[in-house]
């Protein structure tokens, strides 16, 4: 896909949960390179602040919040804030996410709870809390970030698993929910993406590059995925390129949701 810029999203107004970094930042920036006002959350602010000041700025058309989507009163505010600087909210993505490692075993009820909260429970909430905006812009699009673990059993990532398991289906019970009001609601499923921080609280910094040198061979377009590469298919279900598409679960993946990870048999 091209990253070239033709003011597609001019007008309009997104959110994005988990915008300071890795697949939100990229797709905060290919919105606003698009024309639309962004805003973006999370809860280091001064990642958040580095961020929008790399991109421009509230003159950029870039607001950024420190907010927790795991709590009720920060999703409030978010939202406040969001129509306060820019009027209206047509677009939001549900990008904050964490991953974890361990069996289910070993898996505990805290991390259970802190997982689902997050990637599941933040979602749904956030989704509601923008639902009035959308209904006075006349329509929306709500696009979830899941992951290849929400349709691939992988040992030792079961709740992560679970979890975007549970966005997937909240994702598609919406679209059906909210198809009468124009509101659309699709998931992409990325595999393996660089440049995020999302693996290294597993492996810390010095043994990210060793993990994804062993994920790169998983994908059969023979890379790991870049931020960049979801941003193109995050605008494209943002935009009204796909107005009529709903519920779909989009995987953005170098091929690896038809992996069977077996070697090619020759005869
Ligand atoms: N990278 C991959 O290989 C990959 C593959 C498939 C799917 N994904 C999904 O892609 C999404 C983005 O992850 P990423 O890879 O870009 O990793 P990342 O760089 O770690 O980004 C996650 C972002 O979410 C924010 N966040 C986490 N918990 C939050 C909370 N409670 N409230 C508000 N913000 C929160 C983090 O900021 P703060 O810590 O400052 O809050 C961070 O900016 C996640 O949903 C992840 O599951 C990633």
């Amino acid at each position: 896909m091209s990253s070239s810029q033709s003011n597609e999203l001019k007008g309009r107004v997104a959110i994005v949960t988990g915008g300071g970094t890795g697949i939100g930042l990229a797709i905060a920036r290919r919105f606003r390179d698009e024309g639309a006002a962004v805003i973006i959350c999370g809860r280091r602010e001064e990642k958040l602040l580095e961020a929008a000041e790399k991109m421009g700025g509230g003159a950029g058309g870039v607001h950024a919040i420190r907010a927790d989507v795991t709590r009720t009163e920060d999703i409030q505010r978010l939202v406040r804030f969001a129509e306060e600087r820019a009027g209206r909210i047509d677009i939001l993505v549900n990008n904050a996410g964490f991953m974890r490692f361990g069996t289910l075993e070993e898996t505990g009820p805290a991390m259970w709870d802190e997982m689902m909260k997050t990637n599941a429970f933040a979602p749904w909430q956030v989704t509601k809390a923008v639902l009035p905006a959308m209904r006075r812009a006349g329509g929306g699009s709500i696009i979830n970030i899941s992951s290849i673990a929400g349709h691939k059993a992988l040992p030792g990532a079961g709740l992560y698993c679970t979890t975007k398991a549970a966005l997937q289906m909240l994702s598609q019970v919406f679209a059906m929910e909210l198809a009468p009001e124009n509101i659309r609601v699709n998931v992409i499923c990325p595999a393996a993406v660089e440049e995020t921080e999302l693996a290294q609280p597993i492996f810390g910094p010095e043994r990210v590059s060793e993990f994804y040198d062993v994920m790169r061979g998983l994908h059969p377009l023979g890379r790991n995925g870049k931020p960049q590469d979801v941003a193109e298919a995050a605008l494209f279900l943002a935009s009204d390129r796909s107005a009529w598409i709903t519920g779909i679960l989009l995987p953005v993946d170098g091929g690896r949701h038809l992996s069977t990870n077996r070697p090619p048999i020759k005869s």
